[in-house]
């Protein structure tokens, strides 16, 4: 793998200044932005909706900002963050009654399409979906929070999900979701991941740019 992707989750972000605490994540290094969408149906949980990554966007944050649908239903929200200038839109299948439409949707509105898995949601749907994916999120905690404790048992779970990718032949990005810290990033990559979505690894560090710096020397 030549390439490593970190996507800084602004779930523990200063949510008080947050377009300058984005940009000073994406400044120190950060390669993309993750934006936890809750809604307290699907995960028990509220978060933010589209108008705020519109406004980040707005505010001049030009990295790609990474959506995680953690919502029931999905296709709406789909319209509106492709519309707010969402790069990725990941959803997870218990969420959709018609998965491959709401994949195809997500497509269709010029976005790239990412399939999430809770830790105990089998991968059973990529077998057919596969074409019309461009990222797997495997989650390494349950959806919901920040800083919660990374799941072990994901570790094979990414493995499986990256000899499918593999099988398949195409170009997916197999990131991980939840506690990944410096000191275990490694054994992620080594599952095989190449994307990390990182919230409070980096946000509740005092040097976004050491720790970022840290993270990747880890990954070498
Ligand atoms: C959890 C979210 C994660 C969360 C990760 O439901 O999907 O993206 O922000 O936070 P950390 O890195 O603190 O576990
Ligand atoms: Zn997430």
């Amino acid at each position: 793998m030549s390439k490593y992707y970190i996507s800084a989750s602004i779930l523990s972000a200063n949510l008080a200044n947050l377009g300058q605490d984005v940009q000073n994540v994406i400044n120190a290094g950060a390669d993309m932005i993750h934006f936890d969408v809750m809604d307290n149906n699907y995960v028990p949980n509220l978060t933010f909706g589209p108008v705020v990554c519109e406004s980040l966007i707005k505010y001049g944050i030009m990295s790609p900002v990474d959506v995680h649908l953690m919502v029931e239903p999905v296709d709406d929200l789909i319209v509106k963050f492709a519309e707010a200038g969402a790069s990725f839109i990941s959803i997870h299948p218990e969420a959709t009654k018609h998965l491959d439409r709401s994949l195809q949707l997500i497509r269709n509105k010029g976005c790239k399409a990412g399939l999430a898995f809770n830790p105990s949601t089998p991968l059973t749907c990529l077998k057919y979906v596969i074409d019309k994916i461009d990222m797997i999120l495997i989650m390494s905690v349950n959806p919901g929070f920040a800083n919660q404790e990374f799941i072990p048992s994901v570790l094979s779970k990414i493995k499986e999900a990256g000899d499918i990718i593999t099988k398949s032949g195409r170009k997916i990005l197999l990131e991980v979701d939840g506690g990944i810290k410096e000191h275990n990033i490694k054994k992620a990559s080594v599952a095989g991941a190449d994307t990390f979505v990182i919230g409070s690894g980096i946000f509740k560090t005092d040097n976004y740019k050491e720790t970022i710096k840290n993270i990747r020397s880890n990954l070498e």
